[in-house]
């Protein structure tokens, strides 16, 4: 399979249901439980930072970006990226990520946030939060929690709590 037939897309309302599977599948019912879902939860994802990779026009990859709020202050949330297991190692995860960091950066946002394993995310500009200088709302392991500056020096101007953005300016629903 050639990563040339892989078309990266914004996410749109009719992947919804194979966006669920694949982070069913990938993350297993424990998922509900998890910090970042729960952070994330009955909050819409940011229509132009979220995105689909597609294979043929059959939903191969996802990543979701949602705003939260740290302390007082707007930020992002990038999670979840799943990329369905038979197209592992073809380069869709990065893809994925360069195009929401991209687009986040673009539009002026600040901070992006996330539950990862560093090694991955790294290249693409993630480092480890200093323990304590912002917290989540429940229980993380601390070297996977981290941070990408879209803005030089943006981390220094964060403190404090992590919570949902429920206040978030209404994006409406993914177009169909
Ligand atoms: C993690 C995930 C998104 C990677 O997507 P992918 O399209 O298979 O990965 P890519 O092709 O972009 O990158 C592959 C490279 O990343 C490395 N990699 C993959 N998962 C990694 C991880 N968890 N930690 C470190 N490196 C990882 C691979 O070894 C490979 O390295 P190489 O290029 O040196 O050979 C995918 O495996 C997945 O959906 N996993 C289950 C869900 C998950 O854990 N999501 C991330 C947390 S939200």
């Amino acid at each position: 399979m050639s990563d040339l037939e892989i078309v990266i897309t914004p996410e749109l309302a009719c992947y919804h249901e194979a966006i669920e599977k694949l982070g069913a599948t990938a993350f297993g019912p424990g998922r509900f439980t998890r910090t970042a879902f729960r952070l994330r939860e009955g909050v819409s994802p940011e229509r132009e930072l979220s995105f689909v990779a597609l294979d043929n026009n059959s939903l191969v990859g996802s990543v979701r970006v949602t705003r939260v709020i740290i302390g007082t202050d707007l930020a992002l949330v990038l999670g979840p990226l799943v990329v369905d297991p038979d197209h592992k190692n073809e380069g869709i995860g990065k893809k994925l990520l360069q195009q929401s960091v991209s687009a986040s950066k673009e539009l002026g946002f600040q901070l992006i946030i996330l539950v990862g394993d560093e090694p991955y995310y790294r290249p693409f500009g993630f480092k480890k939060v200093n323990p304590g200088q912002i917290t989540l709302p429940g229980p993380v392991d601390p070297v996977r929690f981290l941070y990408c500056e879209l803005q030089d020096g943006a981390m220094t101007g964060y403190s404090g709590r992590v919570r949902t953005c429920s206040s978030s300016p209404d994006i409406g629903a993914f177009p169909v």
